[in-house]
């Protein structure tokens, strides 16, 4: 399947199905007519999948150069970026080279952003391995690393000049991560696609091996694709995110973001702590825009069935969640800017939302 992707400025490619891993050569030479390229991957993803992206290479003219970094968030930073820099020097790369990202989020954002500043910037590929990174952060253009007083703090807008989603690198993915995509992917259908919603109901709890399964693992195709529809055309309106129509994409991140942070990034999983952000959003979208509370309940289900937590431990430090707030981007200018849900497909920002309510949905929640 090929989705193309229309920026104001760039146009790319996502390519969604099995096996083009092997197939990678013959796509980087469609797309990208150069000869030498870095390859930065993870700890965990390059001893799976770099020889079978390094051999399409190469036997496609290639000369690919294999950087490897520690995995997890906390190589996405700065200093890591550097060093990914200094290599690719010592490798030889210059200004016709490319990176391509072979990995999670992590990866992704590094790598573009490296991509983003290398010779002042040379072209990117995505290979994301994660289902979040798939229908999440591949798409869209932003690229970053974090700083030591927040996530995301420096980056670039550096889109890719080509996706490559080949689901068959989902099978090794533990399951709490690839779960962890469907959060996203939810908040996709909540603010846009009341369709793609009632499909993911359909989806059977005895289909919940779907990786496994292959008529399934045409629907994941068809689900990933949509996704990046979904994606790509709000982040098209507002490529910048200047006009507020990018911000209905951080649905059920306000407090998602100050539950991760409150569990010191340790206790959820980003897209964990969004699920229940989406939960305490549509608390929220009741009382301020009549969310019915028969859609909100249909909403706790479907992330339930994905195991997605829609309640917060007992013991959990609710107040620490508040500290974490007025880092958020969303409190520009002392303005809480709330995205809400008056019906599943559709989103809105608020400025109406106060910090009591939230204090209300989280004591909720
Ligand atoms: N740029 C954006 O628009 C955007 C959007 C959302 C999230 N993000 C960023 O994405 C990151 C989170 O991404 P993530 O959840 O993919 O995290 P991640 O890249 O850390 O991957 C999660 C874990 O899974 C492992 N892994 C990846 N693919 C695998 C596979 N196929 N098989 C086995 N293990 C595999 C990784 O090594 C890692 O340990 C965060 O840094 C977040 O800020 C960016
Ligand atoms: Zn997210």
């Amino acid at each position: 399947m090929l989705v193309e992707i229309r920026g104001a400025a760039d146009t790319y490619s996502a390519l969604v199905g099995s096996g083009l891993l092997g197939q990678l050569g013959e796509s980087a030479h469609k797309y990208l007519p150069r000869k030498t390229c870095a390859i930065i991957s993870d700890s965990n993803v390059a001893p799976l999948f770099a020889d079978r992206v390094k051999r399409s290479l190469t036997s496609a003219g290639f000369q690919p150069t294999l950087i490897t970094i520690p995995a997890g968030e906390k190589s996405k930073t700065f200093k890591q970026a550097g060093a990914i820099c200094d290599q690719m020097i010592v490798a030889g790369l210059d200004r016709q080279s490319f990176v391509i990202g072979l990995g999670g989020g992590v990866i992704g954002d590094i790598s573009g952003f490296v991509a983003a500043i290398y010779h002042r910037g040379i072209p990117h590929v995505q290979i994301p391995t994660t289902l979040l990174a798939m229908v999440d952060s591949s798409i869209g253009g932003k690229t970053g690393v974090n700083a030591a007083a927040g996530k995301n703090l420096i980056g670039a807008v550096h889109h890719p000049s080509l996706v490559i989603d080949d689901v068959d690198v989902l099978r090794t993915l533990p399951r709490r991560e690839f779960n962890q995509g469907f959060a996203e992917i939810i908040k996709h259908a909540i603010i846009a696609d009341a369709a793609m919603f009632g499909t993911l109901q359909s989806w059977k709890a005895s289909d919940a091996p779907i990786r496994l399964s292959l008529r399934i693992g045409f629907a994941l195709q068809s689900l990933i694709r949509r996704n990046i529809e979904i994606k790509s055309k709000i982040v098209a309106k507002d490529e910048r995110d200047r006009t507020g129509e990018r911000a209905i994409l951080n649905f059920g991140h306000t407090v998602g973001h100050g539950i991760e942070r409150a569990g010191d990034y340790q206790e959820f999983l980003h897209s964990e702590a969004v699920s229940l952000g989406i939960v305490a959003a549509c608390a929220i979208s009741i009382k301020k825009v009549g969310l019915p509370c028969d859609q909100r309940d249909a909403i706790v289900d479907l992330l339930r069935r994905f195991d997605l937590p829609t309640q917060l431990p007992r013991d959990f430090p609710r107040e620490k969640i508040f500290e974490a707030l007025p880092y958020d981007k969303k409190f520009e200018s002392g303005n809480i800017r709330f995205v809400v849900t008056p019906r599943i497909g559709s989103a809105h920002l608020s400025s109406d939302v106060t910090l009591d309510d939230i204090r209300e949905a989280v004591a909720s929640l």
